[in-house]
């Protein structure tokens, strides 16, 4: 039987990313690239519904691929992609706007959040679309399965119905994905303030670890991490999210069990387990920060990355998007 195939996007618009992008996701997805016929892309075209500077944006993508590579995606296991550079996904996202209600649409909670903070009269269209350029994202691969957060679950729903009605109005056409849950998948919290997610639009400098910061700097944050009331080291998420979170990172970056490190912490202190964290921390992001800079000081072969992904999503997305044309009439 063949692998189930994967479809999963990441958007260009930092800098590095975070500590949290990687255990909550890439992480994941290498993890993922033997046991499935992963599709991994960096998604350039939604990185533009909310206003964009063209020099970052282009320096981003190809910053992003390369710490995508660097963290351990290998283009001979997996296909990694830039969403424009597959003329697909707008074509076919078009087609999808079609047959999706304008009330459904206005019912993505997404949305709604993102365009009450910018102003809803700002908000771009493209912003509004955006969960039918997702839906096309997924359903030209004919994923089976697409990894999702709490946060994403709606924009797969309606990737779901409108693949479903696609199906009923034109004839069998699209793959149907599944939610692909996982379960140890971390959810890391902001260093300073530990009730909120880390994250590159929310967290202050001193709240997130980016993958390519000076790595003194990183070793700073982590010492100077908010950590709870109480001396004990212990697993214990909801009252002592700090120290937890530390934990859930130690153990990700060490391969070392939560339990493991309790015990080997029994009667230390969280100014030890942070000095020895801000060290585990610097040994793994020094040579995801020197594998980065390698493959960005070699663009033509960077550049052959890319295409040679590109045609590889091209030879799914291509076929896919000439059945769909041919069904609905072109
Ligand atoms: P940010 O919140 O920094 O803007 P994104 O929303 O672009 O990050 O998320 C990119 C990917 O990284 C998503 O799959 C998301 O679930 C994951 N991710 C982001 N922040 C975290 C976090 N703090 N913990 C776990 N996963 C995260
Ligand atoms: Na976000």
């Amino acid at each position: 039987a063949s692998r189930p195939r994967v479809l999963s996007g990441i958007q260009p618009t930092a800098d590095s990313y975070h500590l949290g992008n990687f255990l909550g996701a890439v992480r994941n997805w290498v993890a993922m690239q033997d046991d499935y016929d992963a599709f991994y892309c960096v998604v350039d075209l939604h990185a533009i519904t909310s206003g964009h500077d063209p020099k970052l944006l282009r320096e981003r993508t190809r910053v992003s691929i390369a710490q995508l590579l660097a963290l351990g995606l290998d283009p001979a296991r997996c296909t990694l992609f830039v969403q424009s550079h597959v003329p697909e996904h707008a074509q076919l996202g078009w087609v999808m706007g079609c047959i999706t209600g304008f009330g459904e649409a206005s019912r993505m909670t997404q949305f709604k959040d993102k365009s009450s903070k910018q102003g809803a009269e700002r908000s771009s269209v493209g912003l509004f679309t955006y969960p039918i350029l997702q839906a096309a994202d997924i359903l030209l691969y004919h994923a089976d399965r697409v990894p999702v957060g709490e946060d994403q679950r709606q924009h797969l729903e309606l990737t779901r119905d409108l693949a479903q009605r696609f199906n009923t109005l034109f004839g069998d056409t699209f793959t149907v994905p599944q939610p692909h849950i996982i379960k140890e998948t971390a959810k890391i919290v902001d260093l300073q303030d530990p009730t909120a997610k880390m994250s590159k639009s929310a967290s202050t400098a001193n709240g997130l670890v980016e993958l390519l910061e000076e790595p003194a700097k990183a070793a700073k944050k982590i010492k100077s991490a908010v950590t709870d009331t109480g001396r004990e080291i212990i697993f214990d998420a909801e009252n002592k999210p700090g120290v937890s979170n530390l934990l859930t990172i130690y153990s990700a970056l060490s391969g070392r069990s939560i339990s493991e490190l309790v015990s080997a912490y029994d009667g230390k202190g969280y100014g030890d387990l942070k000095k020895d964290l801000a060290e585990v921390v610097v040994e793994f992001i020094t040579p995801i920060q020197k594998r980065t800079k390698e493959y960005l000081d070699d663009p033509g072969q960077l550049d052959k990355v890319l295409a040679i992904g590109a045609d590889k999503a091209r030879n799914v997305a291509a076929p896919t998007l000439a059945k769909v044309y041919d069904r609905i009439g072109f």
